[in-house]
């Protein structure tokens, strides 16, 4: 199952794409967690060990110039649209609690796109996790998603927007609805996070008519005081995790066979 997270900036993204990871590495799935948020923290929340002092792929210039023939910055016309990426998962990704990690980095982005060599590794290596391997693959995105591209928009089982009751984050919820329509994604359902009481629950529903729902999470003070006190947050509410349960219940329920490929 591939599941792609994307939503208004600090709804609860990385949270939700944490917890999701770790259900389903409980649960006995090969989980591969991808980080495609330039602004990467899902390596620290998921408590990865010196999470700070890892290396995104979009940094790795040799490793770029290696597969594409260029150099990120150098201002080469020419670099492999289609670099050879099938052994960067074994060889980049990092374990931990029985996830798989990959943190993807930054790209300068010009205009609607990065015409660049790390821009083009960084896509055909997400086109690969997302196609072709058989893992269940969680990834934590910003909120622009026009990067993903149509093959992977058709290998992604469901992409998950988080809200929160805020305006903002549903005016971002509608964005990226049109953006996923225009690169052929349907699969969308809503997670509204950080619900304080049900005239926000309400608020949501009816500001999201259209959209299918799969989970409310509450708000918990006990994720905000554990990362205060630099304890592990995915541990500290019972009740989110609770909820995470079964958004994942309905993740694999509701789960059919994508057409991969044509
Ligand atoms: N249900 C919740 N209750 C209380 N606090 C929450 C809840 N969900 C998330 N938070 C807090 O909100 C903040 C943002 O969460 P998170 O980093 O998961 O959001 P994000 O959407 O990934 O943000 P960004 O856009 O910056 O990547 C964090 O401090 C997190 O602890
Ligand atoms: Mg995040």
């Amino acid at each position: 199952m591939k599941i792609a997270i994307s939503g208004k900036g600090g709804v609860g993204k990385t949270i939700l794409a944490a917890l999701l990871s770790k259900t389903f590495a409980e649960s006995g799935y090969s989980v591969i967690a991808i980080d495609a948020d330039p602004d990467a923290n899902l390596a620290a929340t998921l408590g990865f060990p010196h999470a700070d002092k890892i290396t995104p792929i979009s940094e790795m210039s040799s490793l770029i110039e290696e597969r594409t023939g260029a150099r990120p910055g150098q201002a080469s016309p020419y670099f492999k649209l289609n670099p050879k990426v099938d052994d960067l998962p074994e060889k980049y990704s990092l374990k931990h609690n029985g996830i798989s990690l990959m943190v993807m980095g930054r790209i300068k982005r010009g205009g609607t796109g990065c015409y660049c060599p790390e821009g083009a590794l960084l896509q055909a290596l997400i086109t690969h996790l997302v196609l072709f391997r058989n893992e269940v693959v969680i990834l934590d995105m910003e909120a622009g998603i026009e990067h993903l591209g149509r093959a992977i928009a058709k290998a992604v089982d469901r992409l998950i927007v988080v809200v929160e009751p805020s305006r903002r984050s549903i005016e971002t919820a509608y964005r990226i609805n049109k953006l996923a329509h225009d690169i052929g994604l349907q699969n969308i359902a809503v997670v509204a996070n950080k619900i304080r009481s049900q005239a926000e629950r309400e608020f949501i529903i009816s500001s999201l008519p259209d959209f299918e729902f799969f989970g409310f999470i509450p708000y918990d003070q006990a994720i905000i005081d554990a990362d205060l006190a630099n304890l592990p947050p995915l541990d500290s509410s019972q009740q989110i995790i609770n909820e995470v349960r079964n958004i994942y219940h309905k993740l694999v329920s509701t789960a059919q066979t994508p057409s991969r490929i044509n």
